[in-house]
């Protein structure tokens, strides 16, 4: 064997070559080939090899199970790979072979381009793409994902078409496919027709934890003159922990951020009037959501006692004015009417339950006194 080997190396064909499955007259491994159903790569075995290594594309290596096959378990259906095989050849020199999978089929530039997905508003995931700069005037994108472990696949179930054309996929509700319980990688895949052509299909592989965009969470309040307490709610299928930053501008103030972490609530003193937003955050893996809408909270002495505000400024405003409208109304008409009948004891809340805010705005019609009618809605009216 040693003295065959040193014939070999003084008739000195480069090693490359020696190594080349072309050239080499019994190869230990033939047929290789991949098999998608089960995802692996496998071969006919022919000599005594120690051990084999597979490689697909330039990084990730596995190592073959009894020297018969290596399993893969994302397996690109689109994206032409080489797959290197790498034999360790008991008492002979290592020998390797690659294949590519899958074939071309078509011009890639005919294939969907740009396909991105995202989770967003908790519940849904939207995947859009673009028509291939090459596709035929006739082409026509479908959409599908599946687990990548179970192999279950899910058709789309409702298009975005641009120009009659499938651009994007919507499911209103990831828990049609997503299961909390497994940790699951998803394929989602975007093939194409023609009469003509062959269209090659596009992929992407992702957990759908990675691609959430986080909603914004509803911030409330709670304050008095000395004290605001900002609380909020945050939810996610597929994260559990959450950092927060707040950014709060306090009267003619510049704004500050802060960062909550983990916890859902934050203390600001002395809160006068203020303007706040916030947004969600995870570390494993990084996301950074929407911001949510500018709330305007008012905590000013004088404003009310604990005031428990829910609305937004804009709505906010529009239900000062309407109060403001309502309550120099009801005053003209109070003194009008005191004078027609005795005082009503306890008429509360004359513009019903519709707005949240009730505290700030109520007062009792049935005990008037002189300022008890505009004082509260100036005071506002001065914050605005
Ligand atoms: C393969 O190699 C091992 C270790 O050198 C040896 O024991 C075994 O007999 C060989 N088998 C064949 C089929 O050559
Ligand atoms: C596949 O990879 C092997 C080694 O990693 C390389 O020798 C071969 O040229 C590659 N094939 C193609 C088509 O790039
Ligand atoms: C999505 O489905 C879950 C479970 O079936 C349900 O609790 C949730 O309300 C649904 N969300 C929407 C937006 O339909
Ligand atoms: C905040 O409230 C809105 C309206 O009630 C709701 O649609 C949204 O899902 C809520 N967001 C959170 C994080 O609870
Ligand atoms: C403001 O509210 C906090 C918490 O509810 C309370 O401890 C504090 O005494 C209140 N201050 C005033 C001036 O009412």
């Amino acid at each position: 064997m040693a003295s065959l080997w040193l014939a070999a190396l003084l008739l000195a064909p480069p090693v490359s070559v020696l190594l080349h499955k072309d050239q080499d007259p019994n190869p230990p491994i033939t047929n290789v080939r991949m098999e998608p159903g089960t995802k692996r790569l496998t071969w006919d075995l022919r000599g005594n090899v120690s051990s084999i290594e597979c490689v697909e594309g330039s990084t990730f290596n596995a190592k073959a199970e009894n020297n018969l096959f290596c399993q893969f378990f994302l397996l690109p259906k689109c994206t032409r790979t080489n797959y290197t095989v790498k034999v360790t050849v008991i008492d002979g020199e290592p020998y390797s072979t690659w294949i590519e999978y899958p074939k071309q089929e078509g011009n890639p530039a005919a294939a969907a381009e740009g396909l991105a997905c995202e989770v967003h508003d908790k519940d849904a995931l939207t995947c859009r793409w673009a028509v291939g700069r090459a596709a035929p005037s006739d082409v026509q994108y479908y959409f599908h994902l599946e687990h990548s472990s179970t192999a279950q696949r899910w058709a789309c179930p409702r298009y975005l078409t641009t120009e009659g054309k499938h651009t994007a996929c919507r499911f209103d509700n990831i828990s049609a496919f997503f299961d909390p319980k497994q940790h699951l990688f998803y394929q989602f895949w975007v093939t194409g027709t023609s009469h003509g052509d062959t269209i090659p299909c596009s992929e992407l592989f992702s957990e759908l934890s990675k691609i959430e965009k986080l909603i914004a969470p509803n911030i409330s309040a709670s304050c008095n003159e000395s004290l605001a307490l900002l609380e909020w709610d945050m939810s996610s299928h597929l994260q559990k922990q959450f950092d927060y930053e707040l950014e709060i501008r306090q009267g003619a103030n510049p704004p500050f951020t802060s960062t909550v972490e983990e916890d859902k609530s934050y203390r600001l003193t002395n809160p006068g009037t203020f303007m706040v937003k916030i947004r969600a955050r995870t570390s494993s893996p990084y996301l950074v959501g929407q911001w949510s809408a500018p709330q305007r909270f008012v905590c000013d002495p004088g404003a009310g006692a604990l005031s428990h505000v829910w609305l937004s400024s804009s709505l906010m405003a529009l239900a000062t004015l309407l109060t403001v409208g309502t309550a120099v109304f009801l005053c003209r008409r109070y003194s009008v009417l005191k004078t027609l009948f005795p005082p009503i004891p306890h008429l509360k809340d004359p513009i019903g339950g519709s707005l949240q805010n009730e505290k700030m705005f109520t007062w009792e019609a049935g005990r008037p006194t002189q300022e008890e009618c505009p004082v509260a809605e100036l005071q506002v009216l001065r914050e605005m």
